[in-house]
């Protein structure tokens, strides 16, 4: 069986004139977490659509444990084991915490729901508490654990994180980001895609730096956080 359970090759993506991504290609690994790090605009979330099926890649090809997904819709890649917390969060406001949380379950078919969805209240007891109520009338930390207890619904194989932390308070990004360790030690993968370099080098196992749609530097976590220019570039030190 081979070790990485995602491989990009030579991946490019274009917005009419804009070209967001160019000639990408890395590897994830079974087990890992992995952190992209860049600049706002800089092609993050495009990348992670892409390997979703959220946005339609202009060349390149992608495989997920071994099989080239390159052509599958975004459904056919959540059954596959891709879950996505976008960017944003994406809730459903006027639904409740549960019904939220049950829609990331869309796609399957066993009878193990109920016990994942405890699963999930086991990660994040507030959002039993609150179960009924609407997600919109939550704070935004509770939202994000909406967010990333409704992808684990789909029981990914690969969990892929758009920007968790942003405008959250340091205690409530600590809670999510110890969790979201937990889950890598259980076995699922994560990709993650961070503004906060500092935050997501410390978590992460290895790192990608993206800069203008391409791979700038790549590495060992631990080893990018003495390097020069990723400390001057990304962590203001
Ligand atoms: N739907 C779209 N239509 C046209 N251009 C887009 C679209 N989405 C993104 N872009 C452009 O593509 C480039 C990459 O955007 P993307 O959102 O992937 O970057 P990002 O690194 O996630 O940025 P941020 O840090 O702001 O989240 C940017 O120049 C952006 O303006
Ligand atoms: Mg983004």
């Amino acid at each position: 069986m081979e070790n990485n359970i995602l491989k990009i090759s030579n991946l490019s993506c274009n917005y009419g004139q804009i070209i967001a991504l160019e000639d990408i290609s890395l590897e994830i690994n079974r087990g890992e977490i992995v952190s992209l790090i860049g600049a706002n605009g800089v092609g993050k979330t495009t990348l992670l659509r892409t390997i979703s099926a959220l946005s339609k890649e202009k060349s390149g090809k992608i495989l997920f444990c071994g099989v080239d997904i390159t052509k599958y819709d975004s459904d056919k890649r959540v059954r596959m084991g891709i879950a996505q917390v976008p960017e944003g969060r994406g809730l459903f406001t006027i639904l409740s915490v549960e019904e939220n949380l049950k829609l990331g379950a869309y796609c399957r078919k066993d009878d193990k729901i109920i016990e994942d969805l405890d699963y999930v209240y086991e990660k994040f007891p507030i959002l039993r508490e609150k179960k009924d109520d609407y997600a919109g009338t939550l704070s935004g930390g509770q939202q994000q654990m909406i967010a990333v207890g409704r992808a684990l619904m789909s029981k990914p194989k690969l969990l892929l994180l758009d920007e968790l932390s942003m405008g959250l308070a340091p205690i409530v990004v600590e809670e999510i980001f110890n969790v979201i360790t937990t889950l890598r030690d259980m076995g699922t993968t994560i990709f993650l895609v961070e503004q906060n370099a500092f935050l997501a080098l410390s978590i992460s196992d290895r790192a990608y730096v993206l800069e203008n749609g391409r791979v700038a530097i790549s590495g060992k976590s631990e080893d990018m956080l003495s390097d020069t220019r990723v400390k001057e570039a990304y962590l203001g030190v």
